[in-house]
């Protein structure tokens, strides 16, 4: 009993949920580890967050801090009180951190102040663009951890790049296992139906990073980007930041007719829609690997992105939001479509491949009490 390891994972947003959906069923299921769930509350809508513990099996979180919306230093501020006393609680022998959120940061900086190893999964991701929240968050979530699992070579060689103290070990894309495994399960087309969609016949956008949605030109120039390919459906399911803005910017439905918007869809439904599209526009970082395993071109509304491998690849072509941009990729896409989905290579491993979750979890048990 007393060999075991005590593992903390930490969860706090929607990608969060779904990136980490198998790891943590396999971190539940191990005899040989005390597992403790914590979930920060930062996403909190059931469509955002409760949607996916149904869909995927996972058992309710250990302990919901609770922090809800706020600014960006009373999120970081609140969970980190909250978490240290539950630290002290729990007692973990590692913590396990996701990506570059607001709870990820703020959870990291709670571990390494309490002496705790700190382990951080999909780490090494690098956009460049240091008035990003997410960009800050995960280069100081990189450099305090003692270990840092990537996805890709290439974020290994960010890592090694800028010498950072811990130990780097690439595993590959946990979330590659999650939709592997939807992949496999899905099949109906209900989603479709739902919509009025036919296969190959629309595209899916999807939109929530600051720069994009909480300016009111830009947001304008992405709606009218899309209205300028009137017969093309576009599937649009919005994120509650981009609701709040639409709303606020009386940007209407009735403007663009073939922009179809819908509430936040569930893993499966999303997964369904993007396999059956043409063409995808997003400037979400897990649905650019998403439209790219579906092999599906994809106009990425960014000017870096941290999955550059398939911006070199040809199939995933970067965007300002501006409308006349927005359209000259969209464009190209059109023009070239059988040109570039023969680009896509069948058997790419580029984010790793084979039982990427087992991988983490054993690094997990190897890291779990190995302080500096
Ligand atoms: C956060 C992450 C981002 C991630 C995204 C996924 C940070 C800095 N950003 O951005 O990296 O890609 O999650 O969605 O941590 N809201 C609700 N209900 C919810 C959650 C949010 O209404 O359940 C609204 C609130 O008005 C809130 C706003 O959305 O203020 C933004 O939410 P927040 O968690 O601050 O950031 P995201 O934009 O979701």
């Amino acid at each position: 009993m007393e060999d075991k390891k005590r593992v903390a994972y930490i969860i706090g947003t929607r990608p969060e949920v779904i990136r980490s959906a198998t790891l943590i069923k396999a971190l539940k299921s191990d005899d040989s580890i005390v597992f403790s769930l914590v979930h920060t509350g930062q996403h909190y809508d059931y469509l955002m967050d409760k949607v996916f513990f149904e869909e995927f099996h996972l058992s309710d979180p250990d302990i919901n801090l609770e922090i809800g919306s706020g600014s960006h230093s009373e999120q970081t501020a609140a969970i980190m009180v909250k978490l240290e006393k539950y630290f002290e609680e729990f007692k973990p022998d590692i913590v396990a951190v996701f990506g570059d959120t607001n709870s990820s940061l703020a959870a990291a900086i709670t571990t390494v102040k309490m002496g705790i190893p700190l382990a951080h999964i999909e780490a090494g991701c690098r956009e460049y663009e240091m008035d990003m929240p997410e960009e800050i968050n995960r280069r100081l979530i990189d450099h305090c951890s003692n270990v840092n699992l990537t996805v890709s070579e290439l974020c290994s060689d960010n890592l090694k790049a800028e010498k950072v103290a811990g130990d780097v070990i690439f595993c590959g894309d946990p979330l590659y296992d999650v939709y592997k495994e939807c992949s496999q399960t899905d099949g109906d087309s209900e989603i479709l139906k739902e919509f009025g969609l036919e296969p190959d016949k629309y595209a899916v956008m999807t939109a929530h990073r600051g720069k994009n949605v909480d300016d009111d030109d830009n947001l304008r120039n992405i709606f009218s980007a899309v209205s300028h390919f009137g017969d093309i459906p576009v599937i649009f399911p919005v994120h509650p930041r981009t609701k709040k803005h639409i709303d606020e910017f009386y940007l209407s439905k009735e403007n663009v007719s073939n922009l179809i918007m819908t509430r936040p869809l569930n893993y499966h439904e999303m997964i369904q829609v993007v396999k059956n599209s043409k063409f995808a526009i997003t400037d979400s970082g897990g649905l650019q690997k998403e439209v790219y395993w579906s092999k599906k071109p994809c106009v990425t509304l960014r000017d870096h992105t941290a999955w550059i491998e398939t911006v070199n690849e040809g199939v995933n072509f970067l965007s300002k939001p501006e409308s006349g941009a927005i359209i000259s990729k969209i464009d190209h896409i059109l023009d070239n479509y059988d040109e570039i989905v023969s680009l896509f290579s069948d058997n790419s491993d580029v984010y790793g491949s084979g039982d990427i979750t087992g991988r983490i979890v054993s690094n997990l048990k190897k890291y779990a009490g190995k302080k500096w």
